[in-house]
């Protein structure tokens, strides 16, 4: 049985697609992206995942208390029957309730090296703080921001001529070449988790 990924996501979804292109090409084997699920209407990642027959669903959280959104989102993941959840650029606190719901089967990518710069503008963050080397990180998800174990991380060197947009572009690239890898890793099992370490396991 293909295992089943479910995508969240809040606005341009090139993480996902990064991952649907992984998965049509064998470079995740043995998976498939069940859904995509937004709270935004209008993500362009929806369109991106709707135009390579992917199904979605939006879920706006505008108004609602943060666990009773959750529990609407934990429902059409189960509906999926979703194996792993990957966060591409979903830019929500998750509650405690819905990570309970699925331990250990959460993934985030975020454009730092954690665990500095968490939170927003990170690229910016890195740029002001004058940091030699940026990067991204993927790590499983718990109730706090940008935290978790970190299953891999790759670095970019700034240069003097980076500006955000650069920089940021450089990170993207190494985003959308990690998070398949972390993917692949974690749907083949082939790790272990020991206090804050992921460490690979045959
Ligand atoms: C990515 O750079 C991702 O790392 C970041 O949002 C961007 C989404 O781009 N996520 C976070 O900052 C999470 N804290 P995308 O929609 O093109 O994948």
């Amino acid at each position: 049985m293909k295992k089943r990924i479910g995508v969240l996501l809040s606005g341009r979804g090139s993480n996902f697609e990064a991952l649907a292109e992984s998965v049509a090409a064998g470079r995740i084997p043995n998976a498939e992206i069940a859904v995509v699920i937004s709270n935004r209407e209008g993500a362009p990642g929806i369109q991106r995942a709707e135009s390579r027959g992917i199904r979605t669903s939006v879920i706006p959280s505008k108004g609602l208390e943060r666990e009773v959104y959750d529990r609407q989102v934990a429902a059409v993941l189960d509906e999926h029957q979703v194996d792993l959840i990957c966060l591409a650029g979903y830019m929500r606190l998750l509650s405690p309730f819905f990570v309970a719901q699925f331990p250990n089967r959460i993934l985030n990518i975020h454009p730092s090296l954690l665990p500095s710069f968490p939170g927003l503008e990170s690229q910016r963050q890195a740029l002001e703080y004058g940091v030699k080397f940026a990067g991204c990180t993927v790590h499983f998800v718990d109730e706090n921001l940008d935290a978790g174990p970190i299953i891999l991380q790759a670095t970019v060197p700034v240069l003097d001529e980076d500006t955000e947009a650069t920089l940021s572009g450089k990170i993207l690239k190494e985003e959308h070449r990690i998070y398949s890898q972390a993917v692949k890793i974690v749907l083949e099992g082939k790790y272990k988790i020991e206090g804050r370490r992921v460490l690979s396991a045959a």
